[in-house]
This record gives structure tokens, C-alpha cells and sequence, in this order.
């Protein structure tokens, strides 16, 4: 009986996050932003630039595989190289969604 139980779980949790309808996208983007408190100290989301680079507003692909490039030290900077160490590529598409929904300040 007990086994029962135990195999009954994942498939009652599966089932109800499929029915839930929750849309992918907005679920990534506020995942994202979650994931973004991290990036924010360094890069700010109002789209100006200190000696940091600017992220926003970026098409999600090019975003990812920025990062991606970072991740197997294929573009070199330590700092991103160790930021994206802890990244899975759903983290990273997360973290696109985000910043590429945030939009630049409107400047004066
Ligand atoms: C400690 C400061 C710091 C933190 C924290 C940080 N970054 Fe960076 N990031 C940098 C610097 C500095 C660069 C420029 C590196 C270079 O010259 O390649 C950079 C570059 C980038 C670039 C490429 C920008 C370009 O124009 O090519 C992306 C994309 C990026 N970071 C995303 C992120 C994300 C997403 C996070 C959070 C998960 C993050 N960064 C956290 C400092 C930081």
C-alpha cells in the first residue's frame, strides 16, 4: 500500500500543474525577476549604463546564449563566468524573459 501511495504523488502533482493553465511565459519572466535580485547589484533595469553593461530590453536568444557563452568560458570575464557557473539554461531563460520585458527610462 504504501509503494502506492508513493508512486500516486508525482503523477497527481503532474496532473495539476497541466491543468492549472498557467502561462508559461509570465510564469519564466516572474521567475526571472526572482532570479534577477542576484544581477541587480551590478546591472541596473532602468536601461543606463555605469561601467556595467546595460541588459535590458535584449532579444531573449541572444541573451541566452550571452550567457551561456559566459558559462563555458567562452567569452572570458570572471565575475560572469562565476555568476553563470550556478545557472541551469531554464535559470538562464528565466532571466531573459525578464530583462527583456523591462524598458529603457525614457530619457529627458
Ligand atoms: C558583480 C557584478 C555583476 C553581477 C552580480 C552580474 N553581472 Fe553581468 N556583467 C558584469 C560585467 C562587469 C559585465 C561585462 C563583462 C564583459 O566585459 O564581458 C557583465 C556582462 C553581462 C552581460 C553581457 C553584456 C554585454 O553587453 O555583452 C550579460 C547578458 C549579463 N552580464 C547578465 C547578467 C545576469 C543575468 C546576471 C545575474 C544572474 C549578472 N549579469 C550579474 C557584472 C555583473
Amino acid at each position: 500500500m504504501k509503494v502506492l501511495i508513493r508512486t500516486a504523488t508525482p503523477i497527481t502533482a503532474a496532473l495539476f500543474l497541466a491543468a492549472s493553465g498557467y502561462s508559461v511565459a509570465a510564469a519564466d519572466a516572474e521567475y526571472g525577476e526572482y532570479l534577477s535580485s542576484e544581477c541587480v547589484t551590478c546591472h541596473r533595469t532602468d536601461g543606463t549604463q555605469t561601467n556595467i553593461p546595460d541588459i535590458i530590453g535584449w532579444d531573449i536568444k541572444s541573451f541566452v546564449s550571452v550567457l551561456r557563452a559566459y558559462k563555458t568560458r567562452e567569452r572570458q570575464n570572471k565575475v560572469m563566468q562565476t555568476i553563470t557557473s550556478g545557472l541551469s539554461d531554464e535559470d538562464m531563460e528565466a532571466l531573459a524573459a525578464y530583462f527583456a520585458s523591462l524598458k529603457k527610462a525614457v530619457t529627458k
